[in-house]
């Protein structure tokens, strides 16, 4: 309750920052403090959330890697941003995150760069009303979501301690998460089912992939922890903005709810200002395993918080995707 009040009031948290705040706003506030030569990689850059935060990192200096199935539309955002920040330097590669084959190439050809690799943001996500199936045979927003990222953070693990051990720099992975993750209940949250559900329902689906994006983050912070790396992860909840995912949804009713709840969406500024703030921000130095909204700490379900539960998806997981790639778990 108070957290609504605050949300809808816009009032800042401990952090100093709050519901209203904008990417840029955060970001402005520890320029200074932004140690040179970063590297990010931001899935679902070419739209929404993802666009916002690509345009405010590269504004602050950070070379961008933005995997892209749509190297177009990349194309078209890498324009936009140097045109505002001409020294920007923007890298695109090619990237379907449903397929697993497809981000096991992405990563092998970022890999042959020889670039370093300081922050990592999982955001891309889509919610889909129908049930689909990937190229591996695995529900669409469970593959897109969840098991992509997963992956690609896995390939990609190794690059980023390296890094953090020879710059000193703590790299940073994020999961853009859900608030909606609190929608699942124990008892409908089975790994096969997500794979293969019976009943598909789209709003049932997208929560589960956001609350298995939370249950990876606590699962890596346990082990990246245990294993002294220099590497946070944590999970953030960017707020409800009107973006590509949301205006997929058509139709009288979805178009009414977004008319009367208009004044309480973020624009696309606000909604990338948690995840600008936990990318960048000195503060959270060594912070791990968090989820954050509104630039602040916040609470998750008590699933998303089930450590045992956390380490079994992670073994499930990497044995589903091994399985499927034809190659043995490292
Ligand atoms: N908007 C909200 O209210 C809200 C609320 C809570 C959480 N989130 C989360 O915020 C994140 C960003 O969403 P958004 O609102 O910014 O949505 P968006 O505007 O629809 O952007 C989604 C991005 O994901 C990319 N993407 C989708 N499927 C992909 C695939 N198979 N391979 C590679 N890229 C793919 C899209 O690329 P294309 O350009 O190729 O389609 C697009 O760049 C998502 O994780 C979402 O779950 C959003």
């Amino acid at each position: 309750m108070k957290e609504t009040l605050r949300y809808l009031a816009g009032l800042a948290g401990p952090s100093g920052y709050g519901s209203n705040s904008t990417a840029e706003q955060v970001t402005e506030d520890f320029s200074c403090m932004v140690p040179p030569h970063l590297t990010a990689i931001i899935t679902g850059a070419t739209s929404g959330i993802g666009a916002e935060t690509a345009r405010v990192l590269a504004k602050k200096g950070v070379r961008i890697v933005i995997p892209a199935r749509d190297l177009r539309r990349a194309a078209e955002l890498k324009e936009e941003i140097q045109k505002e920040s001409p020294q920007a330097e923007i890298v695109l590669l090619e990237v379907d995150l449903s397929s697993l084959t497809s981000v096991k190439r992405f990563c092998t050809e970022f890999l042959s760069l020889g670039l370093s690799l300081n922050i990592l943001i999982n955001n891309a996500g889509i919610f889909s009303q129908n049930l689909e199936f990937s190229e591996d045979k695995i529900e669409m927003t469970y593959a897109t979501n969840y098991l992509g990222h997963f992956l690609l953070t896995e390939m990609l693990l190794e690059k980023m301690v390296e890094t953090a051990a020879k710059t000193g720099i703590q790299g940073r992975i994020i999961n853009v998460t859900s608030v909606i993750h609190s929608w699942v209940k124990r008892d409908s949250f089975r790994f096969k089912q997500m794979l293969n559900p019976k009943n598909y329902n789209g709003t049932r689906a997208y929560a589960q992939s956001k609350l298995a994006n939370i249950l990876h983050v606590k699962e890596m912070a346990r082990q990246l922890q245990a294993r002294k790396a220099r590497v946070t992860i944590n999970a953030v909840h960017p707020g409800i903005v009107k973006t590509g995912i949301i205006r997929a949804h058509k139709g009288f009713i979805t178009d009414s709810i977004y008319f009367v709840a208009s004044k309480f969406l973020k624009s696309s500024s606000q909604g990338a200002s948690t995840t600008c703030y936990v990318a960048l921000c000195p503060q959270l130095e060594g912070v791990t395993g968090k989820y954050f909204a509104d630039c602040n700490e916040s609470s998750c379900s008590s699933l998303a918080n089930d450590e045992s539960e956390a380490q079994k998806l992670f073994m499930q997981t990497r044995a589903v995707i091994y399985k499927r790639l034809g190659q043995p778990a490292a």
